[in-house]
């Protein structure tokens, strides 16, 4: 990457910072400590994801079933919800989970909330290994810059960093609306539009819409199709 374009990085991740650390302070480890408006919309953004994961995975050879776990790296995992959330509730022996967060604050808190498993949280941009998913959800979704061709280039940039991490795929997740547009910092694109940058950038890429959570559509980037 050239000088200038890790500036630009660099200066862009700064205030997104700026702006999650402030807000894990006010709110804790909470769904509001990361924007989310309730557990409920949180938690059906990772249920779709691992569905979508699902698809391509369930009948193949790398399946829980088979005694294989599938290997996910969360990038933008912030507290940790999504770790908690196949502890307590998926079944945790067919997921090996590592997050990763650009915000120091968030791992932090990780840490915190599961001091046993420390090792698992990693503050970086990119799976720590290989892994068969990038799982991401609503990484994208708050920008501090107001051009929305500016940050899908920022998006594909930082996607094609983990896609060369990913055995299998990557799945994530934004807002969309019918013409990409940033409003009050939060990012929309269209459906197409990212299925059109993302099957250009990677390969085949699909969306459904993110389970109750109006406006929301979830996209799996696939190799295996
Ligand atoms: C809306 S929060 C979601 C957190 C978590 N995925 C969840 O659903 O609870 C987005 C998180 O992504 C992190 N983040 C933003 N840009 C990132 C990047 N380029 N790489 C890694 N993490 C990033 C933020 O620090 C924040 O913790």
């Amino acid at each position: 990457m050239k000088f200038l374009q890790r500036m630009r990085r660099f200066t862009i991740e700064r205030k997104i910072n700026q702006t999650y650390a402030k807000r894990l302070a006010a709110k804790g480890s909470r769904p509001e400590g990361v924007f989310w408006n309730s557990e409920a919309n949180q938690i059906n953004r990772f249920v779709t994801l691992l569905a979508l994961i699902d698809t391509v995975t369930v009948d193949g050879p790398i399946t829980g079933k088979a005694g294989y776990p599938v290997s996910i790296a969360e990038i933008g995992c912030g507290y940790g919800a999504l770790y908690r959330y196949l502890q307590q509730r998926d079944a945790p022996d067919r997921w090996r989970y590592h997050g990763v967060d650009i915000n120091p604050a968030m791992i932090a808190a990780c840490r915190r909330n599961f001091p046993k498993e420390i090792a698992h949280f990693m503050v970086a941009d990119r799976p720590q290994y290989e892994v068969d998913f990038s799982v991401f959800s609503g990484t994208y979704n708050l920008t501090p810059v107001e051009d929305c061709e500016q940050w899908l280039g920022y998006i594909l940039q930082g996607l094609q960093s983990c896609w060369t991490l990913s055995r299998r795929g990557m799945v994530l997740n934004f807002l969309c609306a019918p013409e990409a547009r940033i409003s009050k910092k939060i990012y929309y694109t269209t459906r197409q539009d990212f299925i059109t940058a993302a099957t250009r950038h990677f390969g085949p890429t699909i969306a459904v819409p993110t389970k109750n959570v109006a406006g929301d559509f979830s996209f799996l980037i696939s190799r295996d199709s």
